[in-house]
């Protein structure tokens, strides 16, 4: 495994991390608690010391924070915590603006309660709260800083504007900086490249790609015609595979098997090559898919013709909001 340092923090993280909003989540193997702690068994096995979670994740508010504190219980040490707060379109027991002190102050502390810990690495910002201005939540987070319940501070889903206004606030109230920037990147989602991935250099912040395998899509599990049934592609996303541009897929595919790589290694490798990447954080709902994800991120990079052909076959498409 390779570890890597996320911007200008002092935490130091595995390459490939564990996305941990299927613990918790129905209808999977690691809803109950014994599936969830097999998935973290088998990452921290595989050298993984990553874990992002959100306190909106898992069936009801909290649970996948839960199943993270009760998995992670004698191992804390071993282990480097990332969770969010405040995204602004999920229903959240605290009443008032999310990015407001006192609700950033409510939420820590049901975090830490659940996670079972008296600090966070990485509390992070879900996504912005336009209501609210950022000085007053970067103060709000580096107070927590400060008070040592939290070790760095991140953000998710912030624009390349709201990335550099952030950066400029905290250098401007000498309070501390966002570390990380958390955003949708994979090989069908390239946007960020455009203008969030630039800020996120010039801010010297780590990125954290989130959805890196499109829910799935680039395990190579999915074919034209195969769905495997008990995936969440095929449970709830049955669009994913529907839109995929098979033609691109096919040759991707090829691609993997001219070098002896499969599609995950493929897909790990890309990202890790990529500017700003920190840790990849695939989610995974069963122990064998992290076992292979880890070793999948700690082998391959493409070299830059290599990245250029991958890119050739899904060329960036700017989407809409
Ligand atoms: N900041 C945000 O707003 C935001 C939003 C979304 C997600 N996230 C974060 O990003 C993380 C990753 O996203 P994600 O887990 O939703 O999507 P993802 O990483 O693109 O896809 C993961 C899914 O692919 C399947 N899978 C993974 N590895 C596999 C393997 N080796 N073989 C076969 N199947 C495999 C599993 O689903 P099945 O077994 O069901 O097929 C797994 O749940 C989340 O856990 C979360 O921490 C953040």
């Amino acid at each position: 495994m390779e570890y890597r340092v996320i911007g200008l923090s002092d935490l130091t993280v595995s390459v490939v991390g564990l996305g941990c909003n299927n613990l918790g989540r129905p209808d999977t193997a690691s809803f109950e608690q014994k599936g969830a702690n097999e998935v973290v068994n088998a990452a921290i096995e595989a050298g993984v010391t990553f874990f992002d979670t959100a306190d909106i994740y898992g069936a009801e508010y909290g649970l996948s924070e839960s199943r993270l504190g009760a998995a992670i219980a004698g191992k804390r040490d071993r282990v480097i915590i990332a969770t969010k707060f405040g995204h602004a379109q999920f229903p959240s027991p605290i009443d008032g603006r999310k990015g407001s002190r006192d609700y950033i102050r409510a939420a820590v502390e049901g975090s830490l309660r659940r996670l079972n810990t008296d600090y966070i690495d990485l509390y992070q910002q879900h996504t912005p709260d336009d209501d609210t201005p950022i000085e007053q939540t970067i103060e709000a987070l580096d107070e927590l800083v400060r008070e040592g319940k939290v070790r760095a501070i991140g953000n998710s889903n912030f624009s390349a504007e709201q990335l550099t206004e952030a950066d400029d606030a905290a250098a401007r109230l000498g309070a501390s900086a966002f570390v990380s920037a958390q955003n949708e990147y994979n090989l069908l989602a390239r946007d960020v490249e455009l203008e969030v991935l630039p800020a996120v250099a010039a801010a010297r912040m780590g990125f954290l790609p989130f959805f890196p395998l499109a829910n799935g899509l680039f395990t190579g599990k999915f074919t034209r015609t195969e769905r495997p049934a008990e995936s969440r592609i095929a449970r709830i996303r049955p669009h994913v595979a529907e839109n995929a541009p098979w033609s691109a897929m096919d040759a991707y595919r090829a691609f993997g098997e001219a070098r002896g790589i499969s599609m995950v290694t493929a897909t790990f490798g890309w990202l890790l090559s990529r500017q700003s990447m920190t840790s990849v954080i695939a989610g995974a709902t069963k122990p064998e898919q992290i076992t292979q994800n880890a070793s999948a991120g700690s082998g391959w990079r493409p070299t830059p013709a290599e990245a250029q052909e991958i890119e050739e076959f899904f060329p960036l498409v700017q989407r809409r909001d």
